[in-house]
């Protein structure tokens, strides 16, 4: 089919304005198979087909298994978004999928879905960045939530602050050094014997605890807005670990509570200085760790404050799902960014800005 980019651009350009866009999502980055349809900033549907009792015998997500859960659910995801949403696919005005960051395997199954069906369709494609699809998520919660501002990205392979300068717009102003807070979470639940994903687990567990086990604060005399995990997370496995040498008793909720309470505070503490910095009043939370309910409700406390506002997700748009992919397609409309050529590609690894 000779012209689809170029008919795709003249589409999308007639499309910028319009508050009713007709959109399909898939997302496929990591261990969720995923397709949404909106309309504007509105969710008709948002189906999720997650394989994380596949992954948890392995205690993490096995990249091979993942890709090939995503070929057999892709189909079925789909067609189910559709019906739930009553859209027929002729309907619709464009498709988006995320390209990237990601296992390469298993955003490549959601590529190429995508690359056909808008094909097939004759319909413009959008080529969405995963994280600023986390941080649009925001936009479906909030349809009146406006740039510029602060946001705290937090995933199982980001974390992040960055200034918000406009719909795609996203300056990073510091990030991890090495572990994101989503991948401390699961290990530290690994060793605490708690099942993938550690995230929630953990936040469970720390409930019944007290933040009484020494751990170290990494870069306390950073005055920048870089996160460093590694070093919280060793400390939290050699406790573990010594204390069973000596047959120890150990208090698990007391070490979840005690790492959850400076994994936080380390995000919450870099946000803010950012803030406050660049004289910022709004603070956005993204990605999974933001379903953290010591983060949600630490942050609205310390940025209160400060006359600061913070916003996040409602639980089910915090973690992976493909809503807020057509929410970041809608805004790159909006700019009028993002159509895909015929030889888009996967990319494992892009940066937060892209
Ligand atoms: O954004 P996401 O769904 O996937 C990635 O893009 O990585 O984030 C998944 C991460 C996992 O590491 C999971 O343990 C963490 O988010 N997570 C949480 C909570 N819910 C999910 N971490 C802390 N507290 C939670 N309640
Ligand atoms: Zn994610």
């Amino acid at each position: 089919m000779s012209g689809w980019y170029e008919r795709s651009r003249a589409k999308l350009e007639a499309m910028r304005g319009r508050e009713d866009l007709l959109i399909l999502a898939i997302e496929s980055s990591c261990d969720e198979t995923a397709c949404a349809i909106t309309r504007g900033r509105e969710v008709l549907s948002n189906v999720i087909a997650s394989q994380i009792d596949i992954h948890k015998r392995y205690g993490g997500v096995v990249p091979e298994i993942a890709s090939r859960n995503h070929v057999m659910a892709i189909s079925g995801v789909v067609s189910e978004a559709l019906a739930e949403a009553k859209v027929e696919a002729e309907r619709l005005d464009c498709v988006a999928v995320t390209y990237g960051s990601g296992l390469l395997g298993a955003l490549l199954v959601g590529v190429s879905f995508a690359k056909a069906f808008a094909y097939a369709l004759d319909k413009p494609l959008i080529a969405v960045n995963h994280i600023k699809g986390h941080i649009a998520a925001n936009y479906l919660a909030f349809p009146q939530l406006t740039p510029p501002y602060i946001c705290l990205i937090a995933s199982g392979g980001h974390t992040a602050v960055a200034k918000v300068e406009g719909l795609d717009d996203v300056r990073l102003l510091g990030s991890t050094q090495d572990d994101a807070a989503g991948e401390a979470f699961d290990k530290v639940a690994r060793v605490l014997g708690l099942e993938y994903p550690g995230g929630p687990k953990i936040q469970q567990l720390a409930e019944t605890g007290k933040d009484a086990v020494r751990l170290p604060t990494p870069l306390k005399d950073e005055k920048g807005y870089d996160f460093s995990y590694s070093g919280l997370k060793t400390a939290v496995i050699n406790y573990v670990h010594t204390a069973e040498q000596k047959g120890e008793e150990i208090d698990r909720a007391d070490v979840a509570k005690s790492f959850q309470t400076k994994a936080v505070d380390m995000m919450t503490d870099a946000a803010l200085r950012a803030a406050i910095d660049t004289g910022t009043k709004k603070i956005v939370i993204a990605g999974g760790v933001a379903a953290n309910s010591y983060l949600r409700g630490s942050m609205t406390e310390k940025a209160a404050k400060r006359g600061i506002e913070v916003y996040y997700p409602p639980l089910k748009l915090c973690t992976d799902n493909a809503a807020m992919i057509a929410s970041q397609a809608y805004n790159m409309i909006m700019c009028g960014r993002g159509c895909a050529h015929e030889d888009l590609d996967a990319v494992a690894s892009i940066p937060i800005e892209a």
